[in-house]
């Protein structure tokens, strides 16, 4: 059976970016593919740490669990959820592809190069944060890693020192998928971005402060609405997909697509010819509402026990699963 596998770190609550970008499609693929595929959903806690946490981590970590049954995940014996800190091997294995991770590789990274930026100091987890990604696909042999195109350089890096590692070794790992490959198998055209309502050159981040950039999964739903009838356009005047030079317009096309279900072509395909972007965003900003609405219904009904339960058995399974893997790895480098 392969395996789809997917995290989101819980230091706050998520933006839509997050949630249409990455959560939703997985719920999609996992509810697809889980009657043959093992499908693997973690939080990862201890990439959490590298930076501020806004609030109570492992309260965080059980709520951003819960988004997923909210957002509609089906579960069977196929399905494990656990957290990353839970699973020791996953900081081991890390520590032994440092040993295998060039500097070279790792200063190429753009999210490091990103989050250091204007630092004067910056932890080392920053920047050895893709060598623990890699870590936690490679230890479960996940094939398909449905993310958001912000890190498809992690998946790259997750490749290159799983195929260095089997020269080394022989094939004691799965190599995940390639990019386009992966962006197939999420049913799409390209990675997805979704950006910044004001400045839809960058993507939307939890992190930006003006809070008519970014719309909260526990925002309001009329208070979204509103965000979305202010967002960036552009003075061209016509309803187009062009990311390069109408980036606000393209990006409402793209919401629009993703909080529907259906298809960013179908979506541009309706709206071509259109002119007035009012109407757009009347016709987005109602359906992210809608969108909001349903999910904040269903949180409501998910409670922490549940998560707990799932995280009773999803975290024997990882243990398993891991620890398997781990002791391969570590007989490859003569630890055992
Ligand atoms: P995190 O929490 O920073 O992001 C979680 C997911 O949300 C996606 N995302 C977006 N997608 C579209 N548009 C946006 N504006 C946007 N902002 C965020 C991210 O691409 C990501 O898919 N490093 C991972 C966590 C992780 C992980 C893993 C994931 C750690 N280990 C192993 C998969 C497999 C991350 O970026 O989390």
């Amino acid at each position: 059976m392969k395996t789809i596998l997917t995290g989101v770190r819980a230091n706050s609550v998520p933006t839509i970016g997050n949630y249409l970008g990455a959560m939703l499609p997985m719920v999609r693929l996992a509810n697809q593919y889980s009657k043959d595929s093992h499908v693997n959903i973690f939080v990862p806690d201890l990439h959490s740490i590298i930076s501020e946490v806004d609030g109570d981590l492992k309260a965080n970590t059980i709520r951003t669990l819960k988004y997923y049954l909210a957002g509609g995940l089906e579960i069977n014996e196929n399905v494990h959820i656990y957290r990353q800190s839970r699973v020791p091997a996953h900081s081991e294995l890390c520590w032994i592809l440092n040993c295998v991770a060039t500097m070279g590789e790792m200063s190429r990274m753009t999210q490091y190069k990103d989050k250091s930026e204007g630092r004067e100091s910056c932890n080392v987890g920053i920047f050895d944060y893709p060598v623990l990604m890699t870590a936690d696909i490679l230890l479960y042999d996940a094939t398909y890693v449905p993310l958001g195109e912000d890190q498809f350089q992690h998946i790259e890096l997750a490749r290159n020192l799983a195929t260095r590692f089997n020269h080394r070794f022989g094939e004691i790992f799965t190599v995940p998928a390639k990019t386009a490959d992966q962006v197939k198998f999420m049913g799409m055209d390209g990675g997805i971005r979704i950006r910044d309502l004001l400045n839809p050159e960058k993507k939307m981040s939890k992190s930006t402060k003006a809070e008519n950039s970014k719309i909260m999964l526990d925002d309001e739903p009329a208070k979204a609405g509103k965000k979305i009838m202010s967002a960036t356009t552009d003075s061209l005047g016509k309803v187009k997909f062009d990311m390069f030079n109408q980036p606000g317009v393209s990006n409402l096309l793209q919401i629009e697509a993703l909080a529907n279900d259906v298809p960013l072509q179908d979506v541009i395909a309706t709206w071509a010819g259109e002119t007035r972007y009012g109407d757009l965003k009347q016709k987005v900003a109602s359906s992210v509402m809608r969108l909001l609405e349903e999910f904040q219904a269903q949180m409501a009904k998910v409670s922490d026990e549940m998560v707990y339960g799932l995280l009773e058995s999803g975290e024997k399974y990882a243990n398993e699963v891991a620890n398997a893997k781990l002791y391969e790895v570590q007989k490859a480098f003569n630890l055992r």
